[in-house]
């Protein structure tokens, strides 16, 4: 790109433009001034990649400069980029699904139970050590019937992680209580200790005890699971670990999802493994999970007809699905390795920028890194997150902000918030500096390294 003194783009020079000059006569030492005058096409700083596309086939070209609001460039758009999408978290199958699936159809087990459910329960809750497993139809059931299952219900409170995605949140509701939030800590980005123990001694004052607590393991990491469960165990309120993000974590030597009294995980298609979409809820506690099953069905009695004592739901999960389960699993622990691979590959590509930084690890256990988390410093970083996942999607890379945390929803307006720190909200400042990256375990070098040669060039404007 040819800019002018004021850094204001005048033309592009391609090898085209430069054979045409050599074949005219011109030596390799004349200057580029001798290049006809040329307008440049270019697109503003907001068009988007299909807005480029369709300029560069009006144009027939397979590049268009971007350039700011003052005419200077920002970027370089190539064709072959914005055809090709980079994702957050996409679907990675591995060899064995189709065999499941086909067992399925070929013997007619197409419905919500079936030899493919039963195994993959078994499956799992050996994977992980753990007594018994339900299968259900998504993470968001799993909670659901957790928070039933420990008798929740109208008028209740509930703790709960604010720094989280709304699904953790919103059974609360769905059984008529409230969710009282509790922010998380620097080290693990979970639960912070502290704001706990402060919500308790408020409910105490109150004289009024949650009915449980939902702890969020987040983006692949346990939360600190020790004292959490030691104050609970004080108080004697159950703890429901959300798992969705962190199957395939451990924390001191076991498997994140296995410390509560229920855990659930969640297969949704962007999770470490999936079966499109699904859910499981854990438990040592046997009769937990039968009863997990009984009310996944409807509820329906053990007699010759049709008898039900209690409201019940529909969240089974399908026996075709479930066989997408099985192969996935098989190749979980492959999953995680890819995924901490891709994190690593980020963080030493990147370890030269200022104000870049990255989601602590606990040295409590292993994080699956299921989303690569940078974090980019306020005052050192020349961009916000906001600018930054822009300069991303124009170039067709899809990045995203942490999530926005519970306690700032307009859906909980109202609802009580125990911040870090008197002062300090830790999930705040997470939302402010965060931003999660292409992250599936299905990356390939090459798409990595064009992450990073995006993010260099986002960070070194200015
Ligand atoms: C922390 C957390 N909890 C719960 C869920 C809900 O899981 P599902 O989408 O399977 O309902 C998700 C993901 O979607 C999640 O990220």
């Amino acid at each position: 790109m040819l800019v002018d003194g004021g850094g204001c783009l005048k033309r592009t020079v391609t090898d085209g433009d430069l054979r045409r000059l050599l074949l005219a006569g011109a030596a390799l030492d004349d200057p580029l001034s001798r290049l006809p005058a040329c307008e440049p096409k270019t697109i503003g700083p907001d068009a988007g990649a299909e807005q480029a596309l369709a300029l560069m086939d009006r144009h027939r070209v397979d590049h268009i400069p971007q350039v700011d609001d003052a005419g200077c460039p920002i970027g370089l758009l190539l064709r072959r980029n914005l055809c090709s999408p980079i994702l957050l978290s996409t679907p990675h199958l591995g060899q064995g699904e189709r065999g499941f699936v086909d067992d399925a159809f070929r013997t007619n087990w197409i419905a919500p139970l079936g030899p493919n459910v039963d195994a993959f329960e078994a499956e799992l809750a050996e994977h992980v050590g753990v007594g018994h497993a339900a299968a259900l139809s998504s993470g968001t059931a799993a909670i659901h019937l957790a928070l039933d299952l420990l008798g929740v219900g109208p008028g209740d409170e509930v703790f709960c992680s604010s720094l989280t995605f709304v699904a953790t949140a919103n059974p609360v509701l769905y059984l008529g209580a409230r969710p009282i939030f509790i922010d998380s800590e620097p080290d693990t980005w979970n639960m912070s200790v502290n704001a706990l123990e402060r919500a308790f001694e408020d409910a105490l004052r109150r004289g009024r005890m949650p009915k449980a607590v939902v702890v969020v393991n987040l983006y692949g990491q346990s939360a600190d699971m020790e004292p959490i469960l030691a104050l609970c165990n004080r108080h004697d309120v159950p703890v429901v670990e959300d798992a969705a993000e962190s199957l395939g974590a451990t924390y001191r030597g076991r498997a994140s999802g296995t410390l509560g009294r229920i855990g659930i995980y969640s297969f949704n298609g962007n999770k470490i493994i999936t079966t499109s979409g699904g859910g499981m809820l854990v438990s040592d506690d046997g009769e937990l999970v039968a009863r997990a099953r009984f009310l996944s069905t409807q509820g329906r009695e053990p007699a010759p007809w049709y008898l039900h004592r209690h409201m019940a739901y529909n969240y089974r999960m399908s026996n075709i699905l479930a066989g997408v389960g099985r192969g996935q699993l098989q190749v979980l622990e492959e999953r995680v390795t890819a995924r901490r691979r891709i994190f690593e590959r980020y963080r030493t590509l990147l370890s030269d920028i200022p104000g870049l930084g990255w989601m602590p690890e606990a040295n409590f256990g292993r994080s699956t890194r299921w989303l690569s988390v940078c974090v980019l410093e306020p005052g050192v970083s020349p961009v916000r997150p906001t600018g930054f996942i822009a300069a991303l999607a124009r170039q067709n890379i899809e990045a995203r902000h942490v999530w926005n945390p519970m306690h700032r929803q307009p859906l909980f307006e109202g609802c009580q918030y125990f911040p870090y720190e008197e002062g300090r909200s830790f999930s705040d400042e997470a939302l402010e500096n965060g931003v999660c990256l292409p992250s599936g375990s299905n990356l390939e070098e090459a798409q990595i390294e064009r992450v990073c040669a995006v993010i260099r060039d986002a960070l070194s404007h200015r």
